[in-house]
Order: structure tokens, then C-alpha cells, then sequence
């Protein structure tokens, strides 16, 4: 048996008569979809058989964002039912785990994988239930339709691959292509960004040392949302900045303390514990303001004109345990 093919098994069903979906099953859920849904089915710790549905682009949109990010940092939220927890090389899916009412009603249910075999259902999942015209990254304005009965594929979009830069972006030796280099559009929503660059006067001998670009002008022409990108790793401060429109697809819960820097427009979040779903508050960010993100919320942004967020994460991979254990605070401070 050949073991790292088996940890990759994808159970997939022929596609359906009528929509033309494959159906697919993980552990003890299985996942259809037809012209409008996504259909989660389990059977509830205490034997009896649940469902959930979720409308079949919102669905998409989180699929995309935990299949991209490799299951993220802690928990990937679709809605307040069901999501993602990341384990780091098992993944849980669960259904109505971190939902009070679902949860003291016994209907819930969480599963463990490793991480290859979630990763690739999902991944085929996603390919097989994305149509053609629909891009999940896309804002909603810019993207065709979700909806209806399978039509084509769009593997362009969803597997855009990161761009990784060798060493400062623009400097010589540098392989990653810059976005305003290749030409791609500044979007609507940004004509005032101004695009020009810094200036630049290294020392002689210093030229191929010493860069600056004008990530404003970088950001202007992302062509997705919802998708933060790398721009500076230093040890583990990873500064990670996106472009948003429209909702969070996800409902981000954190395992360790996340700051977010709104650089231009504004998000509003809603955030709430994230064992439970209560509550927690409301943040509106306006440019300008920062923000963190303690290690027990969950939150979701919305952001009603297209806005530029740096993500400033931990990426410490012994700081989950350390906050577990006590030794690392679940708050960026105590006042
Ligand atoms: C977050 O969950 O913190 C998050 C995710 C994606 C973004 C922004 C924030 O684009
Ligand atoms: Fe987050």
C-alpha cells in the first residue's frame, strides 16, 4: 500500500444526473451540491442525521480560502456551523461544534484528518463545484455566477499560485514578476492611489542592496479580495496585506493574537468568542486605525468599498502551545 497516496484519498461519487455535481465524502460527512447549495450531511453524536446548507457561492468562497491557505491559523469558519480547525498536519472538520445551541442540543459533530486527505477532497471539491466565469477570490462585482447546473471549470482562478520572491521585490535576482510590471489594472475602487515610486539613492556599491517599492501602488492592482498576501517575513513577524471588498468569507478563529492595520477606507468587524459564537464587539476601523485580535475571538469583516488591511500575524509555530499552556497571554496586553 502505497501510504502517502492513501492519506490523499478523495471519495468522490459519479456526477449527478441532473446538476452534473459530484458528490463527496469525508469521514462521516458527505457534501453535495446543486443549482443553489452546498448540502453538509452527518449523524449527530447522538445517532440522528443532520444537515446544513449553505448558499453555493458563499461556500465556494470559503472552500477557496482554507484550500489556498493550507487550513490557516486556527480555526476557518465557512458560517457559524461549520468550518475548519487547524491542527497543523491533522485538520478537524466540524459541524455545530462552536455553536452554543447546536452544541448543548447534541447535534454537533468534529472529525480529524490529516491534513493531505482534507486538503485534497477539498481541492477536488473545488474544482469540481466551481463553474466556469465564477472566480471564489473575486469581489462580487467582478466575478460571473456561482449558481446553476455545472458549466465548465474556472482552474485558472482557483489555482492561482503565490508569487514567491527570492529577495526584495525588485531587486536584481528577484524572480517574483511584479503585479504593476505585468501590466495588471489599477482597480476601480483605487484610481486615486498614486502610482509612482519611491526614490532611491544607494550609496555606490549599495545598488543591488537597498530597494523600495510603492506597495500602495502594489496593492492598487491586486486582483483579489480576502487574500493577504507576504510582503516582509522577519523571523516570524510575517506583515501581510490584502485588498477587501465586500464580507470576510470566513469566520476567522484565532489561536494566538492577530493585529490589523486599516491603511486606507474602512472594515467593520463583528467579533465574538470563538468556542461559543456569543458576541463579543464591534469594531469599526477606519484608515488609519489598528487593532488586535485576542487568541479566544472569531471575527468577520465587512468592507463596503474595496480597502487596503495589513495583517500582521505571529507565524511562532510553538505558539499555539505556548498560549495553551499558559506561558504566552491570549492578549496582545493587560492594562
Ligand atoms: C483574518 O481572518 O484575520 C483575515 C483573513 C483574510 C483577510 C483579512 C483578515 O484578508
Ligand atoms: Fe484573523
Amino acid at each position: 500500500m502505497n501510504a502517502p497516496a492513501d492519506l490523499a484519498q478523495v471519495i468522490a461519487s459519479q456526477p449527478d444526473a441532473v446538476h452534473g455535481y459530484k458528490a463527496f465524502t469525508l469521514g462521516s460527512f458527505s457534501f453535495r451540491r446543486d443549482e443553489y447549495f452546498a448540502h453538509i450531511q452527518w449523524t449527530t453524536r447522538d445517532g440522528r442525521t443532520l444537515s446544513h446548507t449553505m448558499d453555493a457561492a458563499n461556500y465556494l468562497r470559503a472552500l477557496m480560502r482554507d484550500v489556498a491557505w493550507g487550513f490557516f491559523y486556527g480555526w476557518v469558519n465557512f458560517d457559524h456551523v461549520v468550518g475548519t480547525v487547524n491542527h497543523y498536519k491533522t485538520v478537524d472538520f466540524f459541524a455545530g461544534s462552536y455553536n452554543d445551541t447546536m452544541k448543548s442540543a447534541g447535534v454537533d459533530l468534529l472529525e480529524n484528518f490529516p491534513s493531505e486527505r482534507i486538503g485534497a477532497t477539498f481541492a477536488a471539491m473545488l474544482d469540481d463545484w466551481t463553474n466556469e466565469g465564477f472566480d471564489p477570490f473575486a469581489a462580487p462585482q467582478e466575478t460571473g455566477s456561482a449558481y446553476g447546473r455545472k458549466r465548465g471549470h474556472n482552474r485558472p482562478a482557483i489555482t492561482r499560485a503565490r508569487e514567491l520572491a527570492t529577495r526584495c521585490v525588485g531587486l536584481k535576482g528577484d524572480l517574483a514578476l511584479r503585479t504593476d510590471e505585468r501590466g495588471a489594472p489599477v482597480n476601480r475602487a483605487f484610481a486615486d492611489v498614486p502610482q509612482d515610486q519611491p526614490e532611491l539613492h544607494p550609496e555606490p556599491g549599495f545598488e543591488n542592496e537597498v530597494h523600495a517599492f510603492n506597495l500602495f501602488a502594489f496593492l492598487s492592482r491586486s486582483q483579489v479580495t480576502w487574500n493577504p498576501s507576504f510582503t516582509s517575513v522577519v523571523k516570524y513577524s510575517f506583515m501581510c496585506p490584502t485588498t477587501e471588498e465586500h464580507i470576510l468569507p470566513i469566520v476567522h478563529g484565532n489561536d494566538r493574537v492577530e493585529w490589523f492595520f486599516q491603511m486606507c477606507d474602512e472594515i467593520h468587524w463583528d467579533c465574538a468568542h470563538k468556542e461559543t459564537g456569543k458576541p463579543l464587539a464591534r469594531v469599526i476601523m477606519k484608515a488609519g486605525d489598528m487593532a488586535a485580535m485576542p487568541a479566544y475571538c472569531r471575527h468577520q469583516g465587512y468592507s463596503p468599498k474595496r480597502s487596503m488591511l495589513l495583517v500582521w500575524e505571529n507565524g511562532s509555530p510553538t505558539l499555539v502551545h505556548e498560549i495553551q499552556s499558559g506561558e504566552a497571554p491570549q492578549v496582545p496586553v493587560s492594562f
